[in-house]
């Protein structure tokens, strides 16, 4: 695993969508078949997708063959609701690249048969030949996705049930009210998410540094699902100077050492 560590959230945010746009532009250079990008949501990736609509306007990147799925959604939230993550993607990046709409996949949190959307989902990511590189953020308390700790490591798309934790930390979007917050969420799963060809991580500010120490110095465990991260051939966590806060000095000269070396 690799941790880029930047100055700020915003230095990292560049970091991460000029590494996703030079993932897109390479394989559009050798290949004919579409590029398959897991997506997040939270307040983390928005400075990452104002640089990728910035770039796409500047054509210097191109969605038109790029295929989404989004990690998570809300369980019994109406799609057009403001915290949807329906809405979100919306708002901070479909409305403004040039996506085609059919191109877009997100979990349908109101599904009829919610086992079923699940598994259509695993089975739809699979028939577009698997993640080429999934985008993620990570909760204060280490879950990627919606994987709260004691997901398995192994686990799927699924539904969850999201613990007083993170409905509190999300309540911010919910008028203050953690009870506003759904109870219930569908996600992919750990595998899924560590099933990509390529993982990359963001974790800015304070609040993830306990996270950050347990994903990246502690063992590989359910208790943090993103340490799940250390048995991913290549995945890479870019943080800012705030999230690597609670790492020891020693794990933080490596990282800063191998970033110098590899010119990241
Ligand atoms: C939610 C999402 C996660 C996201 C996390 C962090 O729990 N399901 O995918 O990583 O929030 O959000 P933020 O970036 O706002 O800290």
């Amino acid at each position: 695993m690799k941790v880029i560590i930047r100055e700020n959230a915003s230095e990292g945010s560049l970091w991460a969508a000029h590494h996703i746009a030079d993932r897109i532009n390479a394989k559009k250079a050798v290949s004919d078949k579409p590029f398959v990008l897991g997506l997040c949501t939270g307040s983390t990736p928005i400075e990452t997708y104002a640089e990728l609509i910035r770039m796409v306007k500047a054509g210097e990147v191109s969605f038109k063959n790029v295929i989404t799925f989004n990690m998570d959604e809300y369980v019994g939230l109406p799609e057009e609701h403001p915290e949807s993550y329906h809405s979100f993607m919306h708002k901070y990046l479909f409305d403004h690249i040039d996506i085609p709409a059919g191109n877009i996949h997100i979990l349908n949190g109101n599904a009829a048969d919610p086992a079923a959307e699940c598994e259509a989902y695993e089975k739809a990511i699979e028939a577009a030949g698997g993640f080429d590189l999934f985008l993620g953020g990570v909760g204060e308390d280490g879950h990627i996705a919606f994987n709260e700790p004691f997901s398995s490591l192994s686990s799927r798309t699924r539904v969850v049930t999201l613990t007083y934790d993170t409905r509190v930390v999300n309540a911010r979007f919910f008028d203050g009210d953690w009870k506003k917050v759904p109870a219930q969420a569908m996600t992919v799963g750990v595998a899924t998410v560590l099933g990509a060809r390529e993982v990359v991580i963001l974790a800015f500010g304070h609040k993830k540094a306990r996270a950050i120490k347990d994903a990246v110095e502690g063992p590989m465990s359910h208790y943090c699902t993103l340490s799940g991260m250390q048995n991913h051939p290549n995945g890479t966590i870019v943080c800012d100077e705030l999230s690597v806060g609670e790492l020891k000095v020693n794990s933080y000269r490596y990282f800063k050492a191998v970033e110098a070396a590899e010119n990241l």
